[in-house]
């Protein structure tokens, strides 16, 4: 178990304009599951990689456990990685796959092979062990990419999109076992990931990145209650919240602030928009009704069945007093 720091760090790719990732500063406790998110291109998989000790840093300090390992060799850093391609030895069985490292490190035999027994039952892989990689289904290959990481008992696991490669309803259900395994172990664990709600539903924390720019590192409800920018606003939350510009200030308003009412009936003090419903979206427990108005799309959170088809006129309100308030040129909260 151990902590990492972020001590600004800065890495820019031969012949890039500006660097990829700039001075980030990020401190991430022992035992902390912490989740980096961001569109593609924002510099997540470069930042674990660099702590990973695959990309040279260009200035700043990375410490693990207190001890600055910027110009350590990746294989003495302690940390495991899993990537999202797994890259497991087609030709090796399971059990050594999970235990391949460790061969590599000298550990004796005895010792590998009840490492890799206890990652197997802890994985539920015990009936797979001798099977190849490719007489297991995506799951399974999952299974035992963490279970090659988990046999090391790195100080830090390092995971890049381990999930994507999964179908719909096998990734939300690996999402929350992957969780409960990491917290069950307390190792440390810095996970990359595009997707905002795997963000949420995994980290104690979540680090939004902007180009390379470190924008909100916090909880997952504080990042929805209380989004720092605009652009955080707009990222965490699907749908993203409603934006309206103004002179002074940018309303935002999540879609289950958002209601719609009856001709007339905008209590009073509540900001209304007229439009017409071009899109419904029929989750089952709620839908999502979009309009457009005035050139902006607007979008609610409707938890009644009662929910206005596509083509009706609606009035959109909402109470300015609940809107996050941002300020229209720099985007930050008010
Ligand atoms: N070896 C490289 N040389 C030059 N530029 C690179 C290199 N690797 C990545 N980049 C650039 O650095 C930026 C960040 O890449 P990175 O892979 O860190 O993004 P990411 O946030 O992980 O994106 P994704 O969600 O698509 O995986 C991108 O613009 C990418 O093109
Ligand atoms: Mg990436």
């Amino acid at each position: 178990m151990a902590t990492v720091t972020f001590d600004k760090v800065s890495i820019r790719y031969p012949g890039a304009e500006r660097p990829t990732v700039q001075d980030l500063d990020l401190e991430i406790a022992d035992g902390e599951f912490l989740v980096l998110v961001g569109p593609s291109g924002c510099g997540k998989s470069t930042t674990l990689r660099a702590l990973a000790g695959l990309e040279p840093v260009d200035s700043g300090h990375l410490l693990i456990d207190g001890k600055d390992v910027t110009g350590v060799e990746p294989g003495d850093r302690d940390i495991a990685m899993v990537f999202q391609n797994y890259a497991l030895y087609p030709h090796l069985s399971v059990a050594k796959n999970m235990g391949f490292a460790l061969k590599l490190a000298k550990m004796p035999q005895s010792e590998i092979r009840q490492r890799v027994q206890n990652a197997a039952e802890m994985l539920g892989l015990e009936e797979f062990l001798d099977r190849k990689p490719k007489d297991l289904s995506g799951g399974q290959r999952q299974r035992v990419a963490m279970g090659r990481a988990i046999v090391r008992d790195p100080k830090v696991f390092l995971m890049d999109e381990p999930l994507s490669n999964l179908d719909a309803k096998l990734r939300v259900q690996t999402r929350a076992e992957l969780a409960a395994l990491q917290r069950r172990l307390g190792t440390t664990t810095v996970y990359v990931t595009h997707d905002q709600v795997e963000a949420m539903t995994m980290g104690d924390r979540v680090a939004v990145l902007k180009d390379g720019i470190l924008q909100q590192v916090a909880p997952p409800r504080e990042l929805y209650d209380a989004p720092v920018n605009e652009f955080v606003a707009g990222f965490i939350g699907s749908p993203s919240m409603n934006l309206f510009p103004g002179d002074g200030l940018t309303l935002g308003v999540r879609p289950e602030a958002m209601r719609v009412v009856a001709d007339g009936q905008v209590p009073d003090g509540w900001v209304s928009r007229e439009g017409i419903v071009d899109l419904v979206e029929e989750l089952g427990s709620e839908s999502y009704v979009y309009a457009s108005s005035e050139g902006v799309r607007l979008v609610a959170r409707l938890a009644e069945q009662d929910v206005p088809p596509r083509g009706a006129p609606v009035t959109f309100a909402f109470d300015p007093a609940q809107a996050h308030r941002f300020d229209p040129s720099s985007g930050n909260r008010l």
